[in-house]
């Protein structure tokens, strides 16, 4: 074998990005007047909605002694703490400290504050920037919009959660390979279906893109589609640093749009986050369930998969990315590490990828 295929992934291996936008939860789940903690990225974050349905994101620790915010009272406007009842507004700023008496009461309280993050609503989520060790920038980027081609659409979310570390969570977005062993299903892939492709990719700002094609011919997903609408279909994938995988499936008019985002809670447990929208199929009962339900059967294949690799895992063994079908997971390191580099350097990302490249392998 020749051994410039294979690289040793042990080496390759860290931590999870700073500074971007991660999903935080479908909007839907946080009511006006309610809080919701979670953990993102190893940080514990409370994330509130006030009366005027505006949301705002904070760490889940009073500055006072340490007590988790959430635990305490939330009337939409400020988040009482349940230890010494010290209230803090949405923007993280103390606002009022109950014990204190006389001179005390001069005490400029909001000067006292909890580390507040940028926080914003897109596309039926709730997005938080978490800034790297440098602070939140000037100037934050947009959130990626999930591209929704026309109106109307329908649209659901589902999450699940894998036991893995970021770096495995991400390259399952990015491995073709696995498809036909962890997919296996009679609406999809099975091993008998294998054969040989080949695809090209660019690359886009912050990731790289499998350039529009034809969809798998051994999908009965897809297969589906083309019987009904006819074709052609095409089907464009792109993967952006730090977690997101976008497929767009068009068909003339017709769209689907979908995200898939793999989130670290902590160094062991991701978050998936995945989103759908579309303008097919509109006339079919139940639609959105079935999608949805497919869907579901889908990721828990992957997290079944994460499960099992995790029993591996215990024996930290050592692991390597071969051929082609491991390029994408290859770009993917080699993306964390530029991205890595750009911020300590002030230089611009050096890409891997520097111009279009096709892949061959089976799936
Ligand atoms: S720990 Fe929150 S008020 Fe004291
Ligand atoms: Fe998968």
């Amino acid at each position: 074998m020749n051994t410039d295929t294979i690289t040793d992934v042990n080496t390759l291996k860290g931590g999870p990005l700073f500074g971007f936008w991660y999903p935080a939860l479908p909007s839907g789940k946080l009511r006006p007047g309610t809080l919701q903690p979670l953990l993102m990225l190893g940080l514990p974050i409370l994330l509130c909605r006030d009366r005027q349905g505006k949301v705002a994101a904070m760490r889940d620790l009073c500055p006072h002694r340490g007590m988790p915010l959430s635990f305490g009272r939330f009337d939409g406007e400020r988040v009482e703490c349940a230890f010494h009842g010290w209230q803090f507004d949405t923007a993280g700023r103390c606002r009022h400290i109950p014990a204190l008496v006389g001179e005390g009461t001069a005490l400029q309280t909001e000067k006292i504050g909890v580390t507040s993050y940028p926080c914003q609503e897109q596309d039926h989520y709730i997005w938080v920037y978490l800034p790297d060790g440098k602070g939140a920038p000037g100037t934050i980027p947009e959130v990626t919009k999930l591209p929704i081609l026309s109106e109307p659409y329908q649209f659901f979310d589902l999450s699940l959660t894998y036991r893995c570390n970021v770096d495995e969570g991400v390259v399952g977005l990015v491995d073709p390979a696995h498809g036909p062993f962890v997919h296996q299903s009679f609406w999809w892939r099975s091993k008998a279906s294998m054969h040989e492709k080949t695809k090209l990719y660019e690359p886009i700002p912050n990731g790289f893109r499998m350039v529009a094609h034809a969809p798998s011919q051994n999908s009965g997903a897809y297969k589906l589609l083309t019987t009904f609408y006819g074709g052609p279909l095409t089907t464009t994938i792109d993967f952006v640093l730090p977690n997101q995988r976008y497929e767009l499936i068009q068909c003339g008019s017709l769209w689907i749009s979908t995200r898939l985002t793999v989130t670290p809670t902590t160094d062991q447990e991701c978050r998936a986050d995945y989103c759908a929208a579309w303008n097919c199929f509109p006339w079919l009962p139940f639609g959105k369930f079935i999608f949805r339900q497919f869907t579901k059967m889908f990721l828990s294949q992957d997290m079944i998969a994460f499960e099992r690799q995790a029993i591996g895992f215990r024996y930290k063994p050592s692991l390597m990315l071969v051929g082609d079908a491991d390029m994408p997971a290859k770009w993917y390191y080699k993306l964390k590490a530029a991205h890595l580099a750009s911020v300590q350097t002030g230089q611009p990302l050096d890409h891997p990828l520097k111009e279009r490249v096709t892949l061959h392998w089976k799936s």
